[in-house]
């Protein structure tokens, strides 16, 4: 038979490691520029809808399908889809493969910003630093270079050691023990940090910037769609995350509860999150003397390795800002990807029946030098930009219509699912949940991806970024093929144990 599930020891275990792994690099960079540039304050009004139409509903899914079917993503949608959900289960290890390997890059970068933040070690100029000094970045406009950066190479490599010793501790032991304590430790450090912004010249400029709403924008699908996708990503949900956490919840368990405070500390933590980054930027641009709308960079990498250091360096105290900043920064990518690695050992010790040491150092350890060898070079950035956009705008949402949909419409599993909810919840779930996650889900998510793929500035009409089409090609289509022949592969090969002798 197969070897016993692991357990989380309790009930705080789990919502810590969940909201640990919700609350990530999107939430810090991504949802406050996103809000920004869809509607400000009126933005709230589509986030607030997609969260409690699409984020709560398909966040209880993946705990219904991973607690009820006692699996990671291939074992518990195989268990209720056959082949074909082992495939979509693969399917989402797959893309967690693709960002496992740039995710621990930006973690690298974090940490060594973290420690340069005690010299303020960018100097004056952190646009030059962080592409030239840091990153290397080739001058001569090549995309890609196999030449080895020290500076990157080496805090890459120390990331990986440190996932991978806590994700070879087990559970209880590695990914728990990490949780309960980078959690609060990342919320109180993160509170000084918004305090300190609200404190700085100029903040309210920030905040009026941000939150001033223009309800003009609701008009726009193109701010809706933002919302949609911007939960999405934020709450980790439809690609296994979730679905494997909730395996490791006791039989008799609270599923809804948890899951609600999980979706509300990571959006309470994003809105914060803006509050703190637009009081930043307030003061930058009163210090400049700006208006804010006239900052540039201000999301994603760009914003977090080019204008927080800038910034710090004209800020009294901007060590300790910047410290807290980049520490926040690799705490939080740091728990989102040790889960990401879970769901990909998870589905390994599933179908192989490797023992928990030899997926982490064998499986792990593949993975590692393969993000060493892409990322320890020269080439980061662009690949990075590229690779993360397929897999979230193509395969995430991809992933979450095909699962929907075989699981509800062809599989008709709605009910049992939202029984399994409601049996030992105190927020019960039923018809409103069903249609949600079976009709509006599959609906607005495959809207999105068509639109992302055909629509006017969709992929097909334009390369993405305007980068050259072939590396495009390569980066991003070829990504989407290997997700693919990859869950093709795995799906095709030989299960260790009988995964269908099982009775839910
Ligand atoms: N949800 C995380 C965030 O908001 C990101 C994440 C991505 C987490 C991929 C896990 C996997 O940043
Ligand atoms: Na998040």
């Amino acid at each position: 038979a197969a070897p016993a599930r692991a357990e989380w020891t309790g009930q705080i275990g789990f919502i810590l490691s969940a909201i640990g792994s919700a609350v990530g690099l999107g939430n810090i960079w991504r949802f406050p520029g996103v809000a920004y540039e869809n509607g400000g304050g009126a933005f709230l009004i589509p986030y607030l809808v997609a969260l409690l139409t699409a984020g709560i509903p398909i966040l209880f899914l993946d705990y219904a399908i991973g607690h009820r079917f006692r699996g990671s993503a291939p074992l518990a949608l195989r268990r209720i889809a056959g082949k074909f959900g082992e495939g979509i289960g693969w399917f989402q290890v797959m893309i967690c493969v693709f960002i496992a390997i740039y995710y621990t890059a930006v973690l690298a970068w974090a940490g060594s910003y973290f420690v340069f933040s005690f010299d303020l070690k960018w100097g004056k100029d952190a646009a030059g630093f962080f592409t030239g000094d840091y990153l290397q970045m080739p001058t001569d406009g090549s995309l890609f270079s196999l030449a080895f950066v020290p500076s990157v190479l080496i805090p890459l490599v120390l990331m990986w050691i440190v996932t991978l010793v806590v994700l070879g501790a087990g559970v209880v032991k590695g990914v728990q023990r990490l949780n309960v304590i980078a959690i609060p430790l990342l919320v109180v450090g993160f509170l000084i940090l918004v305090v300190r912004a609200l404190f700085l010249p100029g903040a309210a400029e920030g905040l009026n910037a941000l939150f001033t709403p223009d309800f003009a924008a609701l008009a726009n699908p193109s701010v809706w769609v933002a919302a949609y996708s911007q939960i999405f990503f934020s709450l980790s949900v439809a690609f296994g995350i979730m679905l494997t956490y909730s395996s490791y919840r006791r039989r008799k368990s609270n599923l809804t509860t948890p899951g609600l405070v999980v979706a509300f500390g990571n959006s309470s933590f994003e809105i914060l999150a803006g509050v703190g980054v637009f009081a930043t930027l307030g003061f930058f641009a009163h210090q400049q003397g700006v208006a804010v709308g006239e900052l540039q960079n201000l999301s994603g990498p760009m914003l977090a390795f080019v204008t927080f250091p800038a910034i710090a360096a004209e800020m009294p105290g901007g060590q300790l800002f910047g410290a807290l900043f980049f520490g926040a920064l690799t705490l939080a990518g740091l728990t989102s990807l040790i889960s990401i690695m879970e769901v990909i050992l998870a589905g390994i010790m599933d179908k192989f029946g490797l023992s928990r040491k030899k997926a982490v150092y064998g499986i792990g350890g593949v993975l590692a030098v393969v993000s060493v060898v892409l990322f320890g070079t020269s080439t980061g950035l662009i690949a990075l930009d590229t690779i993360d956009n397929f897999a979230n705008n193509i395969g995430i949402v991809g992933s979450a219509v095909a699962m929907t949909i075989t699981v509800l419409w062809i599989r008709r599993s709605g009910r049992e699912l939202s029984g399994h909810l409601s049996a030992l919840s105190t927020f019960r779930v039923g018809r409103t949940w069903r249609f949600f996650v079976s009709l509006l889900g599959p609906i607005v998510l495959g809207y999105m991806l068509l639109v992302t793929v055909f629509g006017p500035d969709g992929l097909i009409a334009k390369p993405y970024g305007n980068y050259a089409p072939e590396y495009v090609a390569i980066f991003g289509w070829g990504v989407v093929a290997a997700m693919i022949l990859g869950s093709v592969l795995l799906t095709s090969s030989r299960w260790r144990y009988d995964p269908d002798r099982f009775t839910p």
